[in-house]
């Protein structure tokens, strides 16, 4: 890619991810990325020839602007779409630039759904977790993917946030037609500074990938 990332060097499960989308659908499914931020895991699915719904609520990581940076620096961070634009793989990705939780379920069926690390956002905490699982499982087809990263509790705080969760407490939103087919989960690590986090800082990571039954016959 001739541009980077924001979070192009924090932590991320997203090749054990697409290493199960190239076993299980097709090579040019549709793939919807939850909170698609600038654009770290859509540009490298529309470059491996998916097509992509991005959906993000945040202007700035959409559209670009001025975004402050570790040690206090202010710079002009370019969006998802410039980005997209500049590699020219705008063609290949729909942009749906709204809070996922926000009105009806998103009527779009797709192969496979990611997100990373984006349900914890405190915007997020009014309505339970339950709610935007059921949403992502809602995107996708018979017999596709499901997959999630995100944050495990560290600080006190965490704990009584159920957003903060682990692979064992999201196994119950998996069950009837869906298989879990792989859970991963980090120690607690330290993460150097990035976009939003000034400072080294503690995180505990875990990794969801489910598929779901493509036919009756799958669940007997
Ligand atoms: C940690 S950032 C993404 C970093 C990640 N490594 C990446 O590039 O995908 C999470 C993103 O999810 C977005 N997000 C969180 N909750 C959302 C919601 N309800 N609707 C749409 N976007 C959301 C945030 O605005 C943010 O851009």
């Amino acid at each position: 890619m001739q541009t980077q990332s924001l979070w192009e060097h924090t932590l991320t499960f997203f090749p054990q991810f697409l290493a199960v989308l190239r076993e299980r659908v097709a090579p040019d499914a549709t793939v919807a990325v939850v909170g698609a931020s600038d654009g770290k895991f859509v540009l490298p699915l529309a470059a491996a020839g998916y097509r992509v719904v991005a959906i993000e609520r945040d202007a700035l990581a959409v559209h670009g602007g001025e975004v402050h940076l570790p040690g206090d620096s202010k710079v002009r961070a370019m969006g998802l779409i410039d980005r997209l634009q500049r590699e020219e793989l705008r063609a290949r990705v729909q942009m749906i630039e709204e809070d996922f939780l926000a009105g009806k379920p998103l009527d779009a069926q797709c192969e496979a759904v990611w997100t990373s690390c984006s349900w914890h956002y405190s915007a997020n905490h009014h309505r339970p977790l339950a709610e935007f699982v059921d949403r992502m499982q809602r995107l996708v087809r018979p017999g596709g993917v499901f997959g999630a990263e995100f944050m495990m509790p560290v600080e006190k705080r965490h704990h009584s946030v159920e957003h903060y969760t682990s692979p064992e407490r999201l196994h119950r939103h998996f069950l009837g037609d869906w298989d879990v087919l792989l859970t991963l989960r980090t120690n607690e690590f330290t993460e150097r500074p990035h976009i939003g986090q000034p400072h080294d800082h503690s995180h505990r990571m875990g990794l969801l990938l489910a598929a779901r039954s493509s036919t009756l016959t799958d669940r007997l």
